[in-house]
């Protein structure tokens, strides 16, 4: 993901249907400033959110690794955002297992993903790659269910 990837990730994160768990849809300022934050993930981490595309190169939606923490403990999240239009294929579940086996090869212990309650597509995705619920709890001031396992 680079800033050349602006006027999608801004599609993405801007629809409001991807952003029906979040509290708000975000705006093309948000969308540059997830993209700066990601390339400071690459950089201190060697992992982010990374695109996802078709094999002739038709933007999809993003899936990666980030560092989160939960109950003061600091954790690696694979996460995951398609468009709409792509709901439904399994092409989150493809992205998804790819990313756990991207952390599992890269020396990466346990795996999270922290989801809200009611997204059950996401926790199905979860469930598909391996992780099972861990605990119920707030994070970032929302209830959400962490799902882990160890890889
Ligand atoms: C979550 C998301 C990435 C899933 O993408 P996707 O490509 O449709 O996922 P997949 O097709 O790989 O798998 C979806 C699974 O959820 C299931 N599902 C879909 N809607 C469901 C529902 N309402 N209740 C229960 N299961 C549901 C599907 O049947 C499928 O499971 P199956 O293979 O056992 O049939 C997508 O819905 C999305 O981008 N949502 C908005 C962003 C988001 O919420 N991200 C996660 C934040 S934690």
């Amino acid at each position: 993901m680079t800033a050349d990837d602006l006027d999608q990730m801004t599609a993405l994160l801007s629809d409001p249907e991807v952003m029906r768990y979040y509290p708000a849809p975000k705006t093309r300022q948000d969308a540059a400033n997830w993209i700066a934050w990601n390339e400071r993930n690459y950089a201190e981490h060697g992992f982010g959110p990374w695109i996802i595309e078709l094999h002739d190169g038709t933007f999809v939606g993003d899936c990666g690794l980030t560092v989160q923490t939960v109950e003061g403990e600091r954790l690696v999240e694979v996460g995951y955002h398609l468009m709409p239009a792509w709901h439904g294929r399994g092409l989150a579940t493809e992205a998804a297992c790819a990313v756990r086996d991207e952390a599992r090869d890269g020396g990466i212990s346990h795996l999270i993903a922290i989801i809200r309650p009611a997204n059950l597509p996401s926790q199905r995705v979860a469930e598909k790659i391996g992780l099972h619920l861990e605990r119920r709890t707030s994070v970032h001031d929302l209830d959400c269910l962490v799902y882990g396992a160890d890889l």
